[in-house]
């Protein structure tokens, strides 16, 4: 087929416009617009061109509630029309390998591991974007890690395989978000090697982004002890004692805490991470792939 350029820049500035798209219509994505946009990530770039990934299209209401289940409750997921699991999938070919007599570990090797992510992204990026060309609006959602062996069974998946990314599907209720500040070109793009960045600019980079936000502590208890026990252990991993009173004493003074401490604090909070990176680890596992048996 002819390509044509003549609308790339159009095209630029539409891909530009892209956005999450938390809340859904009711109105239903066609089958063959879908399948034409999935197979746009299936011609993605893939390392070694292994494709070591598979994608299962959820429509139904109950794996979809099983899916928001397994999410944290995120409710766009139900109500999203479709939503794709993408599977690291190293399940097809041990079974291939053995049919052609070759070797096969990469389901317990790190390099393999971190290739099959790299192909997981590069296909649902790919259909991310036909998706927004297409006027369909779409979220990832990443909590599902952790979490396989809630949908292990009703998903039917194999050894060797681990649920990895959703992505959620639907056309947009409502006109797009305003859009959100995204960190500068300067600041994440360095010629030939890396910016001679000093603090003061790696600073201002952030604070264009996070442009002064902050939240409110709660004020009623048990949920403001809570919260600042959270930020508390949180800082722990990262502070001395004295130093954590101080930041504690600040943020209790002002009633509210920055974007950044509200990021690794409350929203992923450090500690809380560290342990679910533990049982993130061990559901990987129990899938029957390793990511670093050497
Ligand atoms: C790997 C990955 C996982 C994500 N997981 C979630 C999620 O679980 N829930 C959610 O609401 N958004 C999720 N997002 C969307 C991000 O929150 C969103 O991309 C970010 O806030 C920037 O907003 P934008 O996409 O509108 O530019 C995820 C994005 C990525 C790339």
């Amino acid at each position: 087929m002819d390509r044509n350029f003549e609308n790339a820049k159009e095209i630029l500035n539409n891909m530009k416009e892209r956005y999450s798209c938390r809340a859904f219509s009711d109105e239903k994505i066609p089958e063959d617009v879908l399948k034409e946009i999935i197979g746009v990530g299936l011609r993605a770039a893939s390392g070694g061109d292994l494709q070591p990934y598979s994608i299962i299209v959820v429509k139904g209401e109950e794996n979809k509630k099983l899916l928001c289940e397994a999410s944290g409750n995120q409710k766009f997921i139900q109500d999203a029309d479709v939503n794709l699991v993408f599977l690291m999938d190293w399940h097809k070919y041990d079974v291939y390998t053995k049919q052609k007599n070759a070797p096969f570990v990469a389901y317990k090797t790190f390099f393999h591991f971190l290739i099959a992510m790299q192909d997981i992204m590069c296909a649902a990026q790919s259909i991310e974007t036909a998706a927004f060309l297409s006027g369909i609006g779409s979220c990832y959602v990443g909590s599902i890690i952790g979490e396989s062996s809630l949908v292990k069974e009703k998903l039917n998946l194999p050894d060797k395989t681990y649920p990895v990314l959703i992505l959620s599907l639907g056309y947009p209720k409502n006109t797009p978000p305003a859009k959100i500040n995204k960190l500068s070109y300067d600041a994440m793009v360095f010629d030939e090697n890396y910016r001679d960045f000093t603090d003061e600019d790696i600073f201002k980079a952030y604070e264009n982004k996070y442009n002064g936000r902050t939240t409110n502590l709660p004020q009623k208890e048990p949920y403001k002890s809570e919260s600042l026990k959270t930020f508390k252990n949180a800082l722990l991993t990262s502070y001395t004692d004295d130093e954590v009173e101080k930041i504690l004493e600040k943020a209790i003074e002002d009633g509210f805490i920055n974007e950044t401490q509200r990021r690794f604090g409350l929203h992923y909070s450090a500690h809380k991470l560290q342990e679910i990176s533990k049982e993130v680890y061990s559901d990987i596992e129990s899938m029957g792939i390793f990511p670093n048996d050497i």
